[in-house]
Order: C-alpha cells, then sequence, then structure tokens
C-alpha cells in the first residue's frame, strides 16, 4: 500500500485533511498526480446523505499528470496529462461493456468513490486528493489545447449530458431546452449549441438571462412565471433536465414537443408521472448518466475541436468545505473546481 492526502468526510458536513490509502499498481494500473478536480453537485448529496461513518473522500472529475506506469500499460507514460471520470472499471465482457456502455455494465461499474474495488473488495475514494490510482483503460488521454482546470468537470458533468445529446440525435433544426444552469446544466447548453441546435435555458431566476446568452442560449425561461411556461408548450424536442432534487415533471413535459424525450439527469430517485402527460403528445421520459470509454473520448475530442470547457471558478483545494456550501446555496458560475497543488 501507497498513502497521499485528500479531503475525507467527517460527519455530514465537512471535508479535512487526512492521509489515505492508494494500492500499488497493477500491472494495467497508472498512478496520477491529481492537479484540478470538479465539485459536482453529487458530491454534496454524498456527504450531506451520509448515513454512517462510510469513508468517503469526494471528487469524480479531474485531470492530472501521470506519475508512474504499470508493468503491461503501453498507452500512457509518466508525464502525461489524463482525465478521469465518475467510473474507473468494469467487468469488460458483458453486453453493456461489449457494446461499449460500461457504464452500464451489467455487474455495475466501480464508480471513483463509494465503489467497490472489483479485485480487492476495498471503497474506492476519489479525487479530492493528491494521488489517484486508476486501470488505464478509464483514463483518458487530455487533449492538448484544453485547459486542465477547465476540462476537469468535463468528466463528469460533461458526459452526462453528451451522451443524452448525441443518443436523442441533437443537432441542427433541434430545439433543445436545458432546466437547471449549473454545472451540469451549462455544459448541456454549451454542447448542443456547439451541436447545432436551439437551445433555450429554464431556470428559477430571470437573472441568470445573461449567463444564458453568453453561453449561447436564444432564450431563458422563468420556471416559476406561468405565462411564460404556458407559452412555451410543446415547443422543444429534447429538454435535458439537470434540477437536483424531487419536482414535478408535469410542467416540464409539457414543454415537450410531439415525440419528444425529456431526460431526467439531476434528480435520480423516484419519481411520479401523469401519463396524460406523456400520452399527449406521445412524449417520452428518459435519463442518462456518465458515459462508455468511447463515448467519453468522442467528447474530449468534440470539445477539443469546439474550444469547450466548463466555467469554472478555481479554488485552492483547502477551500473545498467553502465550495460545498456556496454548490448548496447554488452561489456558483458554474462549476467549482479544486486545485489540488496546495495538498502537496
Ligand atoms: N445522471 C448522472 O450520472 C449525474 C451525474 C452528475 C450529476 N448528477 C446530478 O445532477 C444534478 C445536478 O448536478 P450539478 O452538479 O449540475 O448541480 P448544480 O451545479 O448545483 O446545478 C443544479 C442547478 O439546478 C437548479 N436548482 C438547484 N436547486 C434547485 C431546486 N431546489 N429547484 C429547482 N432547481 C434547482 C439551479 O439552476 P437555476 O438556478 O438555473 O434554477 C442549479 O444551478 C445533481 O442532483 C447531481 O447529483 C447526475
Ligand atoms: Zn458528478
Ligand atoms: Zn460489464
Amino acid at each position: 500500500m501507497r498513502s497521499t492526502t485528500g479531503w475525507r468526510a467527517h460527519g455530514q458536513d465537512s471535508l479535512s485533511a487526512a492521509t489515505i490509502p492508494r494500492r500499488d499498481l497493477r500491472p494495467d494500473d497508472i498512478a496520477v498526480r491529481v492537479d484540478f478536480c470538479g465539485v459536482c453537485h453529487t458530491d454534496l448529496h454524498s456527504l450531506r446523505g451520509r448515513s454512517g461513518d462510510e469513508p468517503l473522500v469526494p471528487g469524480h472529475e479531474f485531470t492530472g499528470v501521470v506519475s508512474e506506469v504499470g508493468a503491461d500499460v503501453t498507452g500512457f507514460r509518466v508525464g502525461d496529462a489524463v482525465a478521469v471520470g465518475n467510473i474507473v472499471d468494469s467487468c469488460g465482457t458483458c453486453s453493456m461493456c461489449l457494446a461499449d456502455q460500461e457504464n452500464f455494465c451489467r455487474e455495475f461499474p466501480t464508480l471513483t468513490y463509494g465503489g467497490t474495488d472489483r479485485h480487492d473488495g476495498s471503497t474506492t475514494l476519489g479525487g479530492f486528493s493528491r494521488e489517484y490510482v486508476v486501470r488505464d483503460r478509464f483514463a483518458h488521454p487530455l487533449p492538448a489545447g484544453l485547459d486542465p482546470a477547465g476540462a476537469a468537470p468535463l468528466m463528469c458533468a460533461g458526459i452526462t449530458v453528451w451522451e443524452p445529446l448525441r443518443a436523442l440525435g441533437v443537432g441542427p433544426g433541434m430545439r433543445v431546452a436545458v432546466s437547471g444552469l449549473g454545472g451540469l446544466g451549462h455544459l448541456a447548453v454549451k454542447l448542443a449549441v456547439a451541436l447545432g441546435a436551439e437551445v433555450t435555458v429554464i431556470s428559477r431566476s430571470a437573472d441568470r438571462a445573461a449567463d444564458a446568452a453568453e453561453l449561447g442560449a436564444v432564450d431563458l425561461l422563468v420556471s416559476t412565471d406561468a405565462d411564460q411556461m404556458a407559452a412555451a408548450r410543446d415547443r422543444f424536442d429534447v429538454l435535458i433536465d439537470t434540477i437536483p432534487v424531487a419536482h414535478d415533471l408535469g410542467p416540464y413535459l409539457k414543454l415537450v414537443a410531439m415525440d419528444g424525450t425529456l431526460s431526467q439527469v439531476g434528480f435520480l430517485g423516484p419519481v411520479t408521472v401523469e401519463a396524460l402527460d406523456l400520452l399527449v403528445g406521445r412524449k417520452k421520459l428518459s435519463s442518462a448518466g456518465s458515459g462508455g470509454r468511447a463515448s467519453t473520448a468522442a467528447m474530449l475530442e468534440f470539445c477539443a475541436a469546439h474550444g469547450i470547457t466548463a466555467d469554472v471558478e478555481v479554488l485552492p483545494s483547502g477551500q473545498v468545505n467553502e465550495a460545498l456550501d456556496r454548490l448548496a446555496r447554488g452561489d456558483v458560475r458554474h462549476r467549482f473546481v479544486l486545485d489540488l497543488a496546495d495538498l502537496s
């Protein structure tokens, strides 16, 4: 065993610096010096929703530099810039893995933190740390030209909205709405705009209108304004819903066009739907999460080609608790990224 320093949960409120274990490299592992790790709302759910004292080091969208390679690794060399997302292993042999959808592995993919390592059964500890050891197949070369801090959030927030946008055929001539202009939402807007769609933001606040326009959206609907919502009935071919809490889907389904789809990626608990909200217009309700290795690589290439990174506020990792508190209050534009250099 080796060790590094990471931000480990104490109770449900805060993280503090601690020495954490990392495994010795297996033949197909690489060690990564973590430079930048995004702060995802899932990190907040994981911390605040913690029931016991299970080990928790959050962080599942990071970039860094390869510091060591295992004996069988051929795809990476020490010094390579890499990006790692929210899954770090899968069985590799089930139908989902064979279809390049490791994120849906029938044996359940190993999550970057809070997962169970397939070999030694240990609980995985995340990227709010100075070093991560990962199976080479689940690290991606970071394309040249992508800023490493801005690219980190592509690895969870970005891929989570990229897969449904692609699977739903978003492109020129399509009208897309994105509800919730946070980490996932702002990347959904950037990606959908770059794919050629006409994009509208749905937000709780008209204050986000300038932000939405800057990101390339043509319009902003205020979700609490009944008149605006009524006027937008049946308007969108695809609606990507990133709202992080349980909410009534009815008003959002009414905005979806005939045969269109609402993809709910934000709140992953039980939902109640009026069948009539689907029946009228033959509408579809869907979801998505993370991405396979192939589509993650495609997303990174697309982002490099279109100059897309997240809009980030970079903080020294020592301010992680402040970042989490501000994220809980919605005080972020549009993603916090921790700079882990202060753990050296
Ligand atoms: N499917 C997956 O695999 C996956 C992956 C990553 C994250 N997630 C989940 O996706 C959700 C969003 O994550 P994120 O990191 O983008 O969060 P975030 O940065 O906090 O953004 C969420 C946005 O939703 C809106 N919002 C927040 N609280 C709300 C409330 N109470 N009611 C209505 N709208 C609200 C806000 O936008 P406005 O101010 O514009 O209204 C906020 O900016 C989280 O639940 C996270 O766990 C899922
Ligand atoms: Zn995430
Ligand atoms: Zn599998």
